[in-house]
């Protein structure tokens, strides 16, 4: 096997610290670059700051450390991109084309590129949305990842670049924070349970969002990453499910191990982000060409959440 030596753009963030370990386990501490535009966080390996809209900067990491992989994931989410659209828009479709034409000039072998549920819309079903549904994104988060799927697509078949690419649900973990997103609640609520606080929601109640936990998405890269460049078929953005559930179903979930958990609902601007998302995802497709199959279901994702957040907070 020849060696990897692995570029994290945006190691900082929430998959990406926890994706920069899984890939340090799997590869070797010394072949993963961690870098991000913030000031390390406590990362064990290497980590510089890089900004992704320095493509020079991209340029360098990538030759000096003789990179064949990178993994892109520095982007602003859906709740905090609508506060300057244009600027998200620059960031985030920038920041796809530095990677894309570094990785096209120096031969890189294989990139990741996340993108999301909020490339769907208006007109699809929302039970079970499949593969192939229409993409309407209403974020402008959401119109530069339906494009950014495009883009993957086209520098695939234009130059041969091994792009591959996940929409992930809202992902769940204790290991770091979200920022900016529409699916954060299903973080915070948990510290908020833990520290024995009322959790005031910015959902109603019943608005089904789907989720996965961390460790399956982490699984889900690490297994799209390494599948048989044969196995995969779709070159835009696989379609990736966890589980689903509304703010009322995981406190219910959280309730049934604390029982004085209570929670409240103030609905704001993020409300009308989620009920233009899907409330299920098909993932058959990933299922079918290389393995996905979740397993992590609501109560097992509440019994490891509340164990591992009890854990840190009495170790802090
Ligand atoms: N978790 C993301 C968000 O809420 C969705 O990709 O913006």
């Amino acid at each position: 096997m020849s060696k990897e030596s692995i570029l994290v753009i945006g190691a900082n963030g929430q998959i990406g610290s926890v994706l920069t370990g899984a890939l340090r386990k799997e590869f070797g501490e010394n072949n993963v670059l961690a870098t991000d535009i913030r000031a390390d966080n406590g990362h064990d390996g290497q980590f510089e700051l890089l900004n992704v809209m320095d493509a020079k900067a991209i340029a360098s990491a990538v030759e000096r450390h003789s990179i064949t992989q990178v993994y892109h994931l520095a982007a602003i989410l859906s709740a905090k991109g609508e506060q300057n659209p244009l600027q998200t828009w620059d960031i985030n479709m920038g920041g796809l084309f530095n990677v894309f034409e570094v990785a096209r000039e120096k031969n890189v072998a294989k990139i990741f590129y996340p993108s999301s549920i909020a490339v769907f819309g208006a007109d699809i079903p929302r039970q079970l949305t499949p593969q192939d549904a229409v993409l309407k994104p209403t974020t402008v988060y959401g119109m530069s990842k339906s494009a950014g799927e495009l883009w993957s697509q086209y520098y695939h078949l234009k130059y041969g670049m091994d792009v591959r690419s996940l929409r992930y649900p809202g992902v769940v973990g204790w290991q770091s924070d979200p920022g900016g997103g529409t699916t954060d609640y299903a973080v915070d609520i948990y510290h908020y349970a833990v520290r024995g606080e009322h959790y005031n929601c910015f959902l109603d109640e019943n608005t089904v969002l789907p989720m996965i936990y961390m460790d399956d998405a982490i699984r889900a890269t690490l297994e799209l990453m390494e599948a048989d460049t044969s196995r995969i078929n779709e070159r835009t953005s696989y379609n990736l499910a966890g589980m689903s559930f509304s703010p009322t179903e995981i406190a219910a979930s959280i309730q049934s191990v604390k029982p004085s958990f209570e929670i409240s609902y103030s609905p704001d601007f993020r409300q009308k982000i989620a009920e233009s998302w899907p409330e299920s995802i098909d993932d058959s497709v990933a299922g079918s060409d290389w393995g996905w199959k979740p397993a992590y279901d609501l109560e097992k994702m509440t019994a490891d959440m509340l164990f591992h957040l009890t854990a840190k907070y009495q170790s802090a």
